[in-house]
């Protein structure tokens, strides 16, 4: 691919994260690539597009969702508690394919985390799952982008297979790196728990 070809894939992928960004901020899903699976992201301070995201998925509102974050910054405003485990084990392998499930704040609407005291969080490994949560400003709810009970999409070829009449955009990020959902640890208690492994 010459050099003229390459800034015309740049500017239109960045057209598209602005896209993808417009729809978010007007509480409409997004399917969105990660190094895992591909999501479905909405803003993860808005109940009302979190909402969304359950009904496109026909998901049960007593499984909560994983917030997506693209800095260490973000943190303080979702979780109340932050332990010694949590910091290590975030600077070792964020971004990346581990979710932390730790004591919430206030501020994380209930339906995300299903009524829980608790929300998982991970910092995505994928170019444009970071871009997208930079541009949106707000950390992004993101389940895995299938309807409920069905296997996790790894292609936006398959995200439109499953969702595709249901949601306004999936941002094509090409396959999927690892194509295996991240590993979920509990640490709300003493003895950090494997709740997924990935
Ligand atoms: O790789 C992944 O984790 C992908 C990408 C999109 O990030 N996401 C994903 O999301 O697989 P989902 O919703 O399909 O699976 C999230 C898992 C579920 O098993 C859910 O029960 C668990 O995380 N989970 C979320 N919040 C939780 C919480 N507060 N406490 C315990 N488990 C939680
Ligand atoms: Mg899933």
């Amino acid at each position: 691919m010459d050099a003229s070809s390459t800034t015309a894939d740049d500017a239109l992928m960045r057209a598209e994260l602005h896209r993808a960004a417009e729809h978010i901020r007007a509480g409409r899903p997004v399917a969105m690539p990660t190094e895992t699976v591909y999501g479905l992201a909405a803003d993860a301070t808005d109940a009302r597009a979190v909402a969304e995201v359950y009904k496109v998925k026909a998901r049960p509102h007593f499984d909560p969702l994983i917030v997506h974050l693209a800095d260490f910054e973000a943190i303080p405003r979702l979780v109340s508690h932050w332990p010694r485990a949590a910091e290590r084990l975030a600077r070792r392998f964020w971004p990346g394919p581990l979710t932390l499930v730790l004591p919430r704040t206030a501020a994380v609407p209930d339906i995300v985390t299903a009524g829980l005291d608790t929300v998982a969080i991970r910092m995505p490994d994928h170019p444009l799952a970071l871009a997208l949560i930079r541009l949106c400003g707000r950390p992004l709810a993101a389940p895995s982008a299938n309807r409920f009970g069905r296997i996790s999409p790894t292609t936006a070829a398959h995200v439109r297979q499953e969702l595709g009449d249901r949601i306004a955009m999936v941002l094509d990020g090409g396959p999927c790196r690892a194509g295996i959902e991240s590993t979920v640890i509990a640490l709300t208690t003493e003895q950090p728990t494997l709740l997924r492994p990935g």
